[in-house]
């Protein structure tokens, strides 16, 4: 895997290979997002890792709920709506989708967030409840350590919502305190060869959109 640039070759993997994954990788992953920067260095995050049968035990009920529909809500209040700079990223990103795979891929993908993603491991990442906004911004800060140093590390990933949209099934499989709100799912393992789902590469606005500089 060429690593020059990680930051522009990573992506989110949806298709991910039932490979077992080492322990001490996982344990060098999370070490390494820990270098995440955070106010006044409070590292308000903590992560939870589920793999083998905790993991497939989440995966059954987890996939039940979503296949029945079943109401879903975070421990983080979600987007409600969105304002027009995000809303037109949203409506890009849908229709970019389904340019790029279709409808039967988009079912395949939605199949697959059903399953998280065939993981062997699921990272769940928590902050305080009532959290102020710079703790969310610390915490995005270790999540995104996390996908990078398991890129550089030969693994793929996908942040997803779907994985923490019933808080219920991983509380009840880890002893997360009460004072802590479900933040964050990150699922990790070996992408899939050769599958559309493990390769899509999402574009990003144009920089003239978002950025100023004034000199
Ligand atoms: C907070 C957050 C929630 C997300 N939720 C989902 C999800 O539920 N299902 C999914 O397939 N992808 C999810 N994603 C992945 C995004 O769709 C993806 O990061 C975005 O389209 C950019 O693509 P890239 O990661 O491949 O660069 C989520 C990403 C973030 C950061």
């Amino acid at each position: 895997m060429d690593n020059t640039n990680i930051l522009l070759q990573r992506h989110s993997v949806r298709d991910i290979m039932n490979k077992e994954i080492d322990v001490d990788i996982l344990k060098q992953i999370i070490f390494e997002a820990q270098r995440a920067p955070s106010y006044e260095n409070s590292q308000p995050w903590k992560a939870y890792i589920a793999t083998g049968k905790t993991l497939e035990s989440i995966r059954e009920v987890h996939k039940q709920k979503a296949e029945n529909r079943e109401k879903s809500w975070t421990e983080i209040t979600p987007p409600l709506g969105w304002q027009e700079h995000p809303k037109n990223n949203v409506e890009n990103y849908m229709n970019e989708t389904e340019s790029l795979i279709g409808e039967y891929g988009i079912k395949e993908l939605l199949s697959q967030n059903a399953i998280l993603f065939n993981a062997p491991a699921v990272i769940y990442i928590t902050i305080p409840k009532d959290s102020s906004h710079y703790s969310a911004y610390d915490a995005g800060a270790f999540g995104y350590g996390i996908l990078l140093s398991a890129y550089h590390n030969g693994l793929g990933t996908v942040p997803a919502y779907e994985i923490i949209r019933y808080p219920g099934e991983i509380r009840d499989h880890f002893d997360i305190p009460e004072d802590e709100s479900i933040f964050m799912g990150i699922a990790i393992g070996y992408p899939t060869e050769g599958k559309t789902l493990s390769t899509l590469i999402m574009s990003r606005d144009n920089l003239d959109n978002i950025l100023q500089i004034k000199e």
